[in-house]
């Protein structure tokens, strides 16, 4: 009965061979039907985890025995599985681009922040809904070190919930509740290093010769320094260097390698036990209900000497195979790749060549939100269409995560390149920037602050809330109803950009309301010296009690926002599959953007300059459209006004244009 033709006749034997060490133990646990869907799933899928992992591990002597071992791990997930998540398995083989359709709305937020525990969540459930969330982020939520965790991310059990927020029983019980009103559930993985005091890493401080090889360690200072000639600096104020000395490890100490804090261990991924165990993790993860799962600092899985060890095209193969594992097993999870790159780079990671439909489905699109920021500040979207006019076209099957602002600081992804065709100096301007938003420049309406500079290399980076960073914190301040008007302008510009541009757009915690920063973090020992948390507050229901308030800044933008989200709803033209590419509109302050759809066109104008800014109105034909135009988010259903030829932004102004002429049949 197996289909195997369409497998290289080289993987055939190998299929054949991996099958027969799983299938008894399957069918004698699982009913026939789902036993074959198993085999069919594995038929389809197995060249793509296994043609990696060769690549990966064929030299090493545990490639075998490791690969039967994943085998039969993968076996018990599946015969693990709840019922309800199968169904939801086969619903989305159904509907594959399920997480490109233009209902997709995500919301992030820490749990405790948020409502206290995964159980205070799902009381709030209502609040998501009224915003029309059909995606939760929920910022990390598993076992942490004791004392500084980097915001969670030093997991110290990836099979526990930090007991604060509540148990893996209670997250499984939210995923179903969240299920019921149709919003899929997202978590952080963070695949790329354990915390010091993981069980494997407290097996290889006790010198455990197997544990000790599923991290990077060195007896000297021989390795790490040949290393350190390429390596950049994550975290250069407060962790830096990418190596700490553990003096603990048996046999008198050992240099690991920490990439991020020295308590944070990369693991070693040449090691084909970690790729088992990790893999044996999300599929753990993906039982409990987990629909997404953040594949956080994916960049840096893969070493080698004498390269920057980040990107390499390992660490592209890792993801393939985790994928392909996980499309046997759990094919109604998909993974977000964290890769804050450049974006030749960051393309590659939802599959190009090759790798089309089997990289991640999902990725932040860091170079739109990057833009969006430095166009606000130069108030000149020439960068902005530049290189998002240069980014590869998006893959098929995959669609971006667009955000104005998440947890971590805005590092200015602008390359020198980019910037010189355009007639600019990249560093200088990446300078300007951190001036501009730490409020360092005069007449800058930002109140950020400087994250992690490196005197060494002038690099900074910005924290602060979206509200502070376009104005609203201190035009408040000012209690200066003009300024509080335009930055609201601004808040609602760069997310109506970021709703359209296409992709899944993420709303960050507290934006909805304008949150201002909060400096709370300044008398938390373990996160006073780091700045994000800033712009990581706590959701402020007396603020949100507002909302509704037509007079209130804060339902000013909550409404603005809803329109903006609604209007989406309604149109297939965001579905995520639809192409877009940035257009001149012949105005430098504005910025323009056409998606094609078979359904329609969409050509999204924003005006980034607070003044009446016009732009041609053959811009509009130059993208496809025909006809009186109309604006979806203008409510009266009148044709766009268009005088002597050119159409009118008032300050900060968005609109999505489309055609009023029905696309041809
Ligand atoms: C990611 C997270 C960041 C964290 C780092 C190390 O970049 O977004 O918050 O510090 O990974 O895990």
């Amino acid at each position: 009965m197996h289909t195997t033709q369409h497998m290289p006749l080289a993987i055939r034997q190998m299929f054949r061979a991996f099958l027969e060490g799983v299938q008894e133990r399957l069918y004698a646990s699982s009913m026939p039907r789902d036993s074959d869907m198993f085999i069919v799933r594995l038929e389809r899928f197995f060249p793509d985890f296994y043609t990696p992992l060769l690549q990966l591990y064929g030299q090493h002597p545990d490639f075998a025995s490791q690969l039967a071992n994943l085998g039969q791990r993968m076996v018990a997930a599946y015969v693990a599985r709840p019922e309800a998540l199968r169904l939801l398995d086969i619903k989305r083989q159904i509907i594959p681009d399920w997480f490109q359709h233009q209902s997709m709305l995500g919301y992030v937020c820490y749990t405790d922040r948020f409502a206290d525990t995964l159980k205070g969540l799902s009381t709030r459930l209502d609040y998501l809904s009224e915003l029309g969330i059909s995606y939760l982020h929920l910022m990390p939520l598993l076992k942490t070190r004791p004392g500084p965790d980097d915001g969670g991310y030093a997991v110290q059990d990836y099979r526990a919930v930090a007991p604060a927020l509540g148990t893996m029983r209670d997250l499984a019980e939210l995923a179903t509740e969240l299920h019921a009103r149709y919003i899929s559930l997202c978590i952080d993985l963070v695949l790329n290093h354990t915390a010091h005091e993981h069980e494997w890493a407290q097996r290889a401080i006790a010198g455990d010769p197997k544990y000790l090889a599923y991290y990077h360690t060195f007896p000297d200072r021989t390795e790490p320094d040949a290393y350190e000639r390429t390596l950049a600096e994550i975290f250069p104020t407060f962790a830096p260097g990418n190596f700490t000395w553990v003096p603990e490890i048996a046999g008198g100490g050992r240099w690991v390698w920490t990439t991020f804090n020295s308590y944070q261990w990369d693991l070693n991924y040449r090691n084909p036990a970690v790729f088992c165990d990790m893999a044996d993790t999300m599929l753990f993860l993906a039982n409990q209900g987990i629909d997404i799962l953040r594949l956080d600092a994916v960049p840096y899985l893969w070493k080698q000497p004498g390269t920057p060890c980040r990107n390499l095209p390992e660490a592209h193969l890792l993801l393939q195979a985790f994928r392909a594992v996980m499309r046997v097993v759990a094919p109604a999870v998909i993974f977000k790749a964290e890769a804050m790159v450049p974006p030749d780079e960051l393309v590659r990671y939802l599959g190009v060549g090759a790798a089309t439909g089997k990289a991640c489905e999902l990725a932040y699109h860091n170079q739109l939100m990057v833009q969006l920021w430095s166009t606000l500040a130069t108030q000149d979207a020439t960068l902005m269409t530049h290189t998002l006019q240069q980014m590869p076209p998006t893959p098929p099957q995959a669609n971006w995560i667009t955000y104005v602002r998440n947890h971590d600081d805005i590092g200015w992804a602008v390359t020198d390149e980019h910037a010189a065709a355009v007639g600019m100096d990249g560093p200088q301007h990446r300078q300007f920037l951190n001036d501009f938003y730490s409020g360092a420049i005069p007449g800058s309406f930002a109140r950020g602050a400087r994250f992690q500079p490196n005197p060494a290399t002038g690099d900074t980076r910005i924290s602060g809330t979206t509200a502070a960073l376009a104005g609203l914190e201190a035009a408040l301040e000012a209690n200066d109803p003009h300024q509080i008007d335009l930055a609201i302008q601004r808040i609602l510009l760069l997310a109506s950009v970021s709703l359209a541009a296409g992709g899944i757009p993420l709303i960050y915690m507290g934006d909805e309301l304008g949150l201002p920063n909060t400096h709370t973090f300044l008398d938390a020992p373990t996160k006073a010296a780091d700045n994000r948390w800033m712009h990581r507050p706590t959701m402020d229901w007396q603020q949100a009690a507002h909302r509704h308030d037509p007079q209130h800044p804060t339902g000013r933008i909550f409404a603005g926002l809803r329109h903006l989200i609604e209007t989406r709803f309604d149109s297939a033209i965001f579905h995520g599959a639809a192409s877009l590419q940035p257009l001149w509109s012949n105005n430098r302050h504005v910025f323009a953007l056409v998606r094609h759809h078979p359904t329609g066109h969409i050509l999204l104008l924003a005006n980034f300059h607070p003044s009446d800014q016009t732009v041609a109105a053959d811009v509009a034909s130059a993208a496809g459209l025909t006809g009186p135009l109309r604006d979806l988010l203008d409510t009266t259903g009148q044709p766009l006004p268009i005088t002597a030829g050119r159409i009118l932004l008032p300050p900060y102004a968005t609109m999505w244009l489309t055609s009023s002429d029905p696309p041809p049949a």
